[in-house]
């Protein structure tokens, strides 16, 4: 996890999105995947909503995959990303006069057939999320199976394999995005940098 926070404050400041591949080794991968499928195997998921407060509704035509949020305080490689954000955080306040005061942080997962429609990540009349990560935990994803980011860059689009290691950051508002229907069971940690709300 000692990439270069430097680049990647530039490449936000300036493109507003990057792509890392293999930004974690295949030991910290799998224990993120061992700690999201223990959780999963003991029921602590539960089904992804939209909207937030009393609009918060779960919409099965819209996104259609479970999430297990993280703690402030996480053991192993869980915690170890959890401080590397808050680096992170650090230095994009410092670097771009930014007020980002936390992350959040959960796994999701998205069962075959599992998909989350084109969208932007804040919810309406907020912007306290600035900047999305998402870290894939899928070895060996297959093209037939489906289930990538496709990112909406203005006039060109990118599609992005859920494969284990790759870390996408993107300004939450700035660009729509979507998860293709997924053809096998997809794990990702997915979270955002947020201002104050
Ligand atoms: C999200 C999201 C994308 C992905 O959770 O808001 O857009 O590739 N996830 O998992
Ligand atoms: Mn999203």
């Amino acid at each position: 996890m000692l990439k270069e926070k430097t680049a990647i404050i530039e490449a936000l400041a300036n493109e507003g999105w990057l792509v890392i591949p293999d930004f974690l080794n295949t030991q910290q991968i799998l224990q993120l995947r061992e700690q999201a499928l223990s959780g999963y195997a003991a029921g602590k998921f539960k089904q992804a909503s939209v909207g937030q407060g009393n609009s918060k509704t779960i919409q099965t035509e819209i996104r259609r995959d479970a999430v297990l949020w993280l703690d402030d305080h996480e053991a192993g490689v869980a915690g170890e990303f959890l401080a590397w954000l808050a680096e992170l955080r650090t230095e994009l306040n410092q670097a771009l006069f930014l007020s980002l005061v936390e992350a959040e942080l959960h796994f999701a997962l998205y069962p075959e057939g599992g998909f989350y429609r084109k969208h932007i990540d804040n919810f309406r009349g907020s912007s306290a999320r600035l900047v999305t990560v998402i870290l894939y935990l899928n070895q060996d994803w297959q093209p037939e199976q489906g289930g990538q980011l496709r990112i909406y860059l203005g006039n060109e689009v990118r599609e992005i394999a859920p494969q284990a290691g790759i870390l996408v950051l993107f300004l939450s508002e700035r660009f729509e995005h979507e998860v293709l229907p997924t053809e096998a069971e997809r794990l990702s940690l997915t979270g955002w940098l947020r201002r104050r709300s």
